[in-house]
C-alpha cells in the first residue's frame, strides 16, 4: 500500500457537490484532492441535468420547425433523427466534461481516480492507496431506485440512467412516477412522437409544486396527448415478447397498459452504503449533518444528494461551497429559505418559497396575484402564451413568500423570485424595479403590481 502526499482537503465524489467544493477549497488556497471513480461531473453532467436538457432542446427544435409556418418560415418536413439527437447530447456532455477537467487541472486540484472509502477521520482509501487529509468532504451522490413490484427489473424497464442511452425512440413509453424526472422525460418523448402514459400514485403530478400550477401543467400535458393516470398504483409488469404489459390499480378498478419501454421515475436514494461502517451517523439512509454540514465525525463534512435533502445539483454545489469554507475554518450555516425548483417540461415550471396550500396551512395572512403570459408581449412574440406567474405575498407587509411560474423560460426567470426571497424583498420592491421590455420577467413585475394595485397590461384577472 502506498501513501499519497497529505492534502488539506480530500473530497469523495466529483459531481456538482464535490467538484464545486474542490474549487472553493482551492480558491481559499488549500491543497485539494478530488476522488472520483468515473469521469468528473456526476449525475448532473453524465446522467441528469445536462443530457436531458440537451434532448429537450432537440425536442424544442422539432416543435419549432413544425410550427415554423406560424412565423412565416417554410419548413418542408421536420422529422426525428433520434440517433443524431443522441449523438448531439453525447457531444454536449463530452464538451462540458472536458472543460470541467481542464478547469480542475488549472486549479491544481489533484484528481485521484478510483473508488474512495473513508477509513477513518483524516484518511481515505482509493484503490490500494491511502490518502491523508486534514479535512474530508463526502459528496457521493445518489442512485435511481425501482419500485419493489414484480417485473420491475425486466429488460425494457429503465431508470433515468438507461433511458438516456436508448438507441431508438420507443413507440409507446409508460412512465412510472410524475415527479420531476417522470414529467421531464414524458414531455421530451411525447414531443418526439412517442405515445406516453404516466402512472402516478398521488392525486396529481409534480407533488412539490404549488397545486394550482401543477394542475394547470397537468392539463397542458394532457392537451399535448400525454395520458396521465393519477391516484394509480402500479402492481406488476409482465413481459409479452418484445412488449411490456403494466397492471395498475385505479380506484377499485384494475387497468392495463402496453408499452415498448417503461421508465421508473419514483425517486433516488443516497449513496451512503459504506458510510456507516466508517462511523458516520445516518438518518433514514441519508448521511446526517448539522447546519454547518458537519457529519457526526470530526473533520468530516458532506454535501449533495448523499444528504437526501433536496437532491438538486445546485443545492449540492451550494452545500459544497459551505462545506469547503467550513472545512477551512468557516462557520457558515446552510440556509434553504430560497431553494428554486425547476422543472424542464414543455412548458417549464419553476418556483421558490411557499406554495399557496402551505401558506394556507400555516395560517399566514397572504395575497395572491396572477399574471398570464397571454397578456405579455414577449410571450406572444415567442408564440408561447400558455401559463402564468403566481405571486404570493404576506399581508400587509407585501413580503414575497412564494413565486410560482408555469410558462416559457420559467426556469430562467425564477431567478428574480429567488433573489426576492433571499433578500426578503416585497411586492413593492419588485414593482418599483425597472424591467427590460419586451421581456418574460415582466410577468413577475406585472404580478407584483397586482399585489400593490393592479397589473398594467391586464383588463381583468
Ligand atoms: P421524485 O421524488 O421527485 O418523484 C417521484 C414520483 O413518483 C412522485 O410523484 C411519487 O408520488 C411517485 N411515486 C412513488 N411511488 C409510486 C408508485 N408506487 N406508483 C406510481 N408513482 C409513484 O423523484 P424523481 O422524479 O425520480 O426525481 C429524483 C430526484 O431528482 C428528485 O429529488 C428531483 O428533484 C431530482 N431531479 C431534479 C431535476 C430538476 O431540478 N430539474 C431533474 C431531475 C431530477
Amino acid at each position: 500500500m502506498t501513501e499519497q502526499a497529505p492534502f488539506d482537503v480530500a473530497i469523495i465524489g466529483g459531481g456538482p457537490g464535490g467538484y464545486v467544493a474542490a474549487i472553493r477549497a482551492a480558491q481559499l488556497g488549500a491543497r485539494v484532492a478530488l476522488v472520483e471513480k468515473d469521469r468528473l461531473g456526476g449525475t448532473c453532467l453524465h446522467r441528469g441535468c445536462i443530457p436531458t436538457k440537451a434532448l429537450l432542446r432537440s425536442a424544442e427544435a422539432l416543435l419549432e420547425a413544425r410550427d415554423a409556418s406560424t412565423f412565416g418560415v417554410v419548413v418542408r418536413e421536420a422529422t426525428v433523427d433520434f440517433g443524431a439527437m443522441m449523438a448531439r447530447k453525447r457531444q454536449v456532455v463530452a464538451q462540458q466534461v472536458e472543460e470541467l477537467e481542464r478547469l480542475i487541472a488549472w486549479r491544481k486540484i489533484a484528481v485521484l481516480p478510483g473508488e474512495g472509502r473513508l477509513v477513518g477521520p483524516g484518511s481515505i482509501k482509493v484503490g490500494d492507496e491511502l490518502v491523508a487529509a486534514g479535512k474530508i468532504i463526502v459528496a457521493t451522490g445518489s442512485l435511481s431506485t425501482r419500485l419493489p413490484v414484480p417485473g420491475a427489473s425486466l429488460p425494457g424497464v429503465l431508470t433515468s440512467d438507461e433511458i438516456l442511452e436508448l438507441e431508438a425512440l420507443p413507440e409507446r413509453l409508460v412512465v412510472i412516477g410524475a415527479g420531476v424526472i417522470g414529467c421531464e422525460f414524458a414531455s421530451i418523448f411525447s414531443a418526439l412522437g412517442a405515445r406516453v402514459t404516466i402512472i402516478e400514485v398521488l392525486p396529481r403530478i409534480l407533488p412539490p409544486v404549488d397545486e394550482e400550477i401543477a394542475r394547470r401543467c397537468q392539463q397542458i400535458l394532457r392537451g399535448q396527448g400525454i395520458t396521465i393516470h393519477t391516484s394509480a398504483s402500479l402492481q406488476e409488469i409482465r413481459a409479452e415478447g418484445e412488449r411490456l404489459r403494466l397492471l395498475f390499480g385505479l380506484g377499485k378498478e384494475q387497468q392495463e397498459v402496453v408499452a415498448d419501454r417503461v421508465l421508473m421515475a419514483v425517486g433516488r436514494r443516497p449513496c451512503s452504503d459504506d458510510l456507516e461502517e466508517a462511523g458516520l451517523a445516518l438518518r433514514g439512509g441519508s448521511l446526517a449533518v448539522n447546519e454547518r454540514l458537519e457529519t457526526s465525525v470530526q473533520n468530516v463534512y458532506a454535501a449533495g444528494d448523499v444528504l437526501g435533502l433536496y437532491m438538486l445539483a445546485y443545492v449540492a454545489s451550494y452545500q459544497g461551497i459551505i462545506a469547503a469554507e467550513n472545512a477551512l475554518g468557516g462557520r457558515r450555516q446552510a440556509d434553504y429559505r430560497a431553494v428554486p425548483n425547476c422543472v424542464y417540461t414543455l412548458p417549464e415550471v419553476a418556483s421558490v418559497g411557499l406554495r399557496e396550500e402551505e401558506a394556507r396551512a400555516q395560517g399566514v395572512s397572504y395575497k395572491v396575484s396572477r399574471f398570464p403570459f397571454s397578456a405579455l408581449a414577449r410571450a406572444q412574440i415567442l408564440g408561447q402564451p400558455s401559463g402564468l406567474v403566481k405571486l404570493i405575498c404576506e399581508e400587509p407587509s407585501g413580503r414575497v413568500l412564494g413565486v410560482h411560474i408555469l410558462g416559457p423560460r420559467a426556469t430562467d426567470i425564477i431567478g428574480e423570485g429567488v433573489l426576492a426571497l433571499q433578500m426578503g424583498a416585497t411586492a413593492q420592491d419588485l414593482a418599483h424595479t425597472m424591467h427590460g421590455h419586451p421581456n418574460l420577467s415582466e410577468a413577475i413585475y406585472e404580478a407584483a403590481w397586482g399585489i400593490i394595485d393592479s397589473p398594467f397590461h391586464l383588463r381583468r384577472l
